[in-house]
């Protein structure tokens, strides 16, 4: 398979809360071909001093445009909050979520932290879902109108209790499933939420797709970088997160 280089303009990048950046890139291609779970490898600052690019998800799409949401952490993420005009972008990479509203009419989305954003995309293609979004505390809870508009439910809680439910999003969900019976879950978050997901899955018996995040290099399965361990026919395997992921049935995976 080979992978193109885009120019991608950045239209805008706004701060949404302290630290996380929303920011619009202009690309025809990518928008067209990107699928909800997917992420951009997006080079930051000058690729003399730093070569490897950082993987974002894709949040949004919207005509040729499309939305990412990143925390400023490091250099990489600092840099891309200082760039304007253009920016190399390789992309849509990995496997995304799988939709299908025919086969499951009853989806439930929970997300935590910067998780949450690759499963707007996710939410706006499903129909009926129940979406549970988790946060630290008040001051980072994003995109709940948006959630609101394209979910049939959404549930906030924080960490802290200064908004929505005080507690854990998977705490909620499995509240809920004693009434509605949720046919699959889609998550992305930090790894206790993704083990805690997963666990719910396996004594449940519900179809469960994860999304893992891994340090990157290349992000296209070329070197050793974002190993996860897998079940193969009961044995230990190893897969690539940027190039079999990151999305993975639960079952799959060990977390
Ligand atoms: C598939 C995928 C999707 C992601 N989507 C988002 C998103 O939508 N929004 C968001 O805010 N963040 C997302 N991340 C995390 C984001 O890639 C890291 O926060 C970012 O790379 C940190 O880079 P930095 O240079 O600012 O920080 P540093 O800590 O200075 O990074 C140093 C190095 O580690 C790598 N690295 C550091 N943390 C991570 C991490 N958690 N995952 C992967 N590589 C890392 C960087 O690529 C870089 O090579 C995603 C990660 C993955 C793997
Ligand atoms: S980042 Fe190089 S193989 Fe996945």
């Amino acid at each position: 398979m080979s992978y193109q280089d885009y120019s991608c303009q950045i239209c805008s990048q706004q701060e949404i809360a302290p630290n996380i950046i929303a920011c619009c890139l202009e690309n025809a291609h990518l928008a067209k071909n990107a699928k909800p779970g997917q992420f951009l490898h997006i080079q930051c600052g000058d690729p003399a001093s730093m070569p490897l690019r950082r993987p974002i998800s894709i949040c949004d799409v919207n005509g040729d445009e499309l939305t990412i949401i990143y925390e400023v952490k490091g250099r990489g993420t600092k840099a891309l909050r200082e760039q304007t005009g253009k920016v190399q972008v390789l992309g849509p990479l990995g496997n995304g979520f799988l939709v299908d509203n025919s086969l499951y009419k009853r989806p439930a989305v929970i997300g935590g932290g910067i998780g949450t954003y690759p499963l707007y995309l996710l939410t706006k293609q499903l129909t009926n879902a129940s979406v549970y979004l988790g946060f630290r505390n008040q001051s980072v809870v994003t995109l709940e109108q948006e959630f609101c508009q394209v979910a049939e439910k959404v549930t906030i809680t924080t960490d802290d209790g200064s908004y929505g439910v005080s507690g854990f999003a998977i705490t909620q969900l499995e509240e809920d499933h004693k009434k509605e019976v949720f046919d699959i879950v889609y998550a992305c978050g930090p790894k206790p939420m993704l083990r805690a997901v997963q666990a719910f899955a396996e004594k449940t018996g519900v179809p469960c797709q994860l999304s893992l995040e891994e340090r990157m290099g290349c992000g296209i399965g070329a070197c050793l970088t974002c190993n996860c361990e897998t079940h193969e026919e009961g044995s230990a395997h190893y897969k690539h997160v940027c190039k079999n992921g990151p999305v993975f049935w639960s079952q799959e995976v060990v977390l």
